[in-house]
């Protein structure tokens, strides 16, 4: 009798640990929905990034406990604001969920690639490795109220939320979960390691500079005090 409830309780929990994982099953992407996981925005084979229309994240987790993410993002640029900077970063790997309800993102360190643009300070864009282990401190999927969809929030380790995420595939969208890109085979490993830092063309401003309502109202300051600064100078030359 002992036995059995034992048995139960085990096999509850294995139950429950298994659903609660369910929920994250899929490939998950922010409000633009055209930055994915997958083939279309890495390419290993040929070592390329491919830019979305939209700047965006993505991330993928799959049943069997593998993650993998894609950032397409615009870097703040308040000195020179018509010379948006961005940067694109992909990496996958393995996740769990701990015991506390947290969950760890370990990625497989040398599949990772990053591409940073800042094509006023360096004219090409800078192709690299890239790496970083992620915990989230939390994480919720629910219904979207307002577009219906499944929604699903991040908590970032200091508990402030990352953009929320909606499911966009399911099942998720996800590149080979092995190794891409081994450091050293004896064969390729030269060839690969040469392919990984390298200058590439730049990332598109035109995507970049898209702005939101409060940059455009502090670009519009900007472009004001050029005027003010012009017709000072006007002013300075006719008296
Ligand atoms: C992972 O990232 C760290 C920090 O940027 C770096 O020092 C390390 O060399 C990277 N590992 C690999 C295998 O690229
Ligand atoms: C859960 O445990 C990890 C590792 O010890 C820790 O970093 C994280 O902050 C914890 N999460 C919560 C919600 O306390
Ligand atoms: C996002 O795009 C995918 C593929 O085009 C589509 O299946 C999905 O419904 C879209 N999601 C949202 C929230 O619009």
């Amino acid at each position: 009798m002992l036995f059995s409830v034992a048995a139960l309780l085990v096999g509850a929990s294995f139950a429950a640990a298994q659903a609660s994982f369910t929920d994250l099953v899929g490939t998950w992407s922010s409000k633009s929905n055209s930055t994915f996981t997958g083939p279309g925005f890495y390419d290993p084979v040929n070592e390329k990034f491919t830019e979305p229309k939209h700047t965006g994240i993505s991330y993928s987790f799959s049943q069997d406990g593998h993650f993998e993410e894609s950032y397409y993002r615009a870097i703040a640029n308040p000195t020179r604001p018509n010379c948006p900077k961005g940067i694109m970063q992909w990496q996958h790997g393995s996740f769990k969920k701990l015991d506390n309800g947290s969950l760890l993102l370990e990625p497989i360190k040398v599949d990772g690639r990053q591409l940073y643009s800042d094509p006023c300070t360096y004219g090409n864009a800078i192709y690299t490795r890239y790496n970083t282990t992620e915990l989230f401190k939390g994480y919720e999927v629910l219904k979207d109220g307002y577009t219906g969809k499944q929604r699903l929030n991040l908590y970032k380790y200091d508990g402030s939320p990352l953009m929320p995420l909606y499911m966009a595939y399911t099942p998720p969208q996800m590149l080979p979960t092995t190794t891409l890109n081994p450091l050293t085979t004896a064969t390729a490993g030269a060839k690969a390691t040469s392919k990984v830092k390298r200058s590439d063309l730049p990332l598109d401003v035109n995507v970049l500079s898209k702005r939101t309502p409060q940059q455009k109202q502090a670009d519009r300051w900007w472009w004001f005090g050029v005027f003010l600064t012009a017709s000072g100078g006007a002013l300075y030359y006719f008296f």
